[in-house]
C-alpha cells in the first residue's frame, strides 16, 4: 500500500517557482497498481487532473481545484539492446539530472548535454526536453502511459509522441488523461560527440577538449547551465519562462533591418527561431524587479521568486513581458512554463 491521497494539501514545495498554492486532493503514486487504485476511488474520480512530477516547468498562479498526481514511479532498468542501441528504461520519478550522471558514469553516454535540466524522467517527453544541440526526440525510443479512458497501460513509439520544440502530444491532446509511467530511451551504441552549439563549442575550446569525451560534454554543460541558470534551491524559478518564437521570412527581413544585432537562427522551411532573452533584454527587461519578482540578470528568458512572491505577481511580470516584447517587434512569446490556475 503505496498510495498517499490527502485533501487540501500545499504545494509549495512541489514547484521550484517556490510559490504558495493548493490542490483539493493530492496524491503520490509509486505504481501503476497506485493508479489504478485511485482511478477507483469515487472521491477523486471525476475531478480534473494535473500531472506533477517535480514540478520544474509550472507556474501555480492560483490553486488547482482538482487532483494532483504526483507520478513517482522508481526505476532505472536496462533492457536487450536493438542493433545500434543500448536501451534503458526508466520510471517518471527518477530525478532526471541523476540518471544523466549516471549513464554518462556507466558508460552509457548519450544524454550529456542534458545534463543538470531539472526535474524528473517522465516530463521529459511532455516538454521534448532540449539543450545544447540535443532534444530527447533523438534519444527516446518509446514511452508508457497510463490511459484513463482504459485504466490500463500502453506503450507509444518515440514517432507516436509528436515531439517538437518543447511540444508532443501529452500537452497537446487531453492533459491528465494520460500519465506517463516510464520512458525507454536508446543510447547509441557508436556514439559521437554533438558539439554543434556554439556556446557549447566555445566552453570545450576553453578546456582545451579537442575530442571530447561524453564525460567531457557532461562536465561542460554543467559548468555553462550553473554560470548562466539560477539554482531553484536559491532563487524560486523554472528555466525559460517563454519559448524561443519562430517567425517567417518576411517578418525576420523586416525586423533584421531594423535591429541588426538580433539574435536568430535559421530553421528548415524558411523559418527562423529569434532569441526570446535578446528581444527581453532589447525592451530594457533583464535584472528588473517588480515587486518580490523580477527577471534574472544573468540570463532575461528566467523570471524568478526573489522573497515568497505568490505566482500571480510572477504571472503579472510575464504579461508585462509578453506585452512589451509585442509592442516593441510584434512578435509574441507563448510561455515555455505550464501555468495552473490563472
Ligand atoms: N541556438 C542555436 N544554435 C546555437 C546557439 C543557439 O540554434 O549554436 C538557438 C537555440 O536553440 C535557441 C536560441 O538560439 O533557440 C537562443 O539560444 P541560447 O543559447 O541563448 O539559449 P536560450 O534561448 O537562453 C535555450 C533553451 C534552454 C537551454 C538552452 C541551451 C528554450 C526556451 N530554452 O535557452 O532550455 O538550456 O537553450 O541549449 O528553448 C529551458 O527550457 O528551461 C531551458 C533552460
Amino acid at each position: 500500500m503505496s498510495l498517499i491521497l490527502q485533501q487540501r494539501v500545499s504545494l509549495k514545495s512541489c514547484n521550484s517557482f517556490g510559490v504558495e498554492a493548493r490542490a483539493a486532493w493530492f496524491a503520490r503514486v509509486q505504481s501503476v497498481t497506485d493508479l489504478q487504485q485511485l482511478h477507483a476511488d469515487p472521491r477523486v474520480r471525476d475531478l480534473p487532473r494535473l500531472v506533477l512530477g517535480a514540478g520544474t516547468n509550472v507556474l501555480f498562479a492560483g490553486d488547482f481545484d482538482g487532483l494532483v498526481i504526483q507520478a513517482a514511479l522508481p526505476g532505472v532498468q536496462e533492457l536487450e539492446p536493438s542493433a545500434d542501441s543500448f536501451l534503458v528504461r526508466v520510471g517518471a520519478g527518477q530525478s532526471w539530472p541523476a540518471l544523466v550522471e549516471q549513464l554518462v558514469r556507466a558508460g552509457r553516454p548519450g544524454l550529456e548535454n542534458l545534463a543538470l535540466i531539472p526535474g524528473w524522467a517522465g516530463a521529459a517527453p511532455i516538454q521534448n526536453i532540449g539543450a545544447y544541440g540535443l532534444e530527447l526526440a533523438e534519444r527516446l525510443h518509446s514511452v508508457s502511459v497510463w490511459e484513463a479512458a482504459s485504466g490500463a497501460c500502453r506503450e507509444l513509439a518515440c514517432e507516436e509522441c509528436g515531439l517538437g520544440y518543447r511540444d508532443s502530444v501529452f500537452k497537446r491532446d487531453r492533459p491528465g488523461e494520460r500519465i506517463v509511467v516510464a520512458i525507454t530511451l536508446r543510447l547509441p551504441q557508436r556514439w559521437q560527440p554533438i558539439t554543434k552549439y556554439a556556446e557549447l563549442e566555445r566552453e570545450l575550446a576553453a578546456r582545451g577538449c579537442g575530442q571530447p569525451e561524453a564525460s567531457d560534454i557532461f562536465e561542460a554543460v554543467c559548468a555553462l547551465r550553473r554560470r548562466k541558470l539560477p539554482d531553484p534551491a536559491r532563487l524560486g524559478n523554472a528555466g525559460s519562462f517563454f519559448k524561443n518564437p519562430v517567425i517567417g521570412r518576411s517578418q525576420y527581413a523586416e525586423l533584421i533591418e531594423r535591429f541588426p544585432s538580433m539574435v536568430s537562427y535559421p530553421l528548415a522551411g524558411g523559418r527562423f527561431k529569434i532569441g526570446a532573452a535578446w528581444l527581453i533584454e532589447a525592451c530594457q527587461l533583464r535584472g528588473v524587479t517588480r515587486g518580490r519578482v523580477g527577471t534574472y540578470e544573468g540570463q532575461a528568458l528566467v523570471l524568478v521568486n526573489k522573497n515568497a512572491a505568490s505566482g500571480r505577481e510572477v504571472l503579472d511580470l510575464a504579461r508585462e513581458v509578453q506585452q512589451r516584447v509585442q509592442s516593441k517587434f510584434g512578435v509574441s512569446l507563448e510561455p515555455e512554463v505550464l501555468i495552473v490556475g490563472a
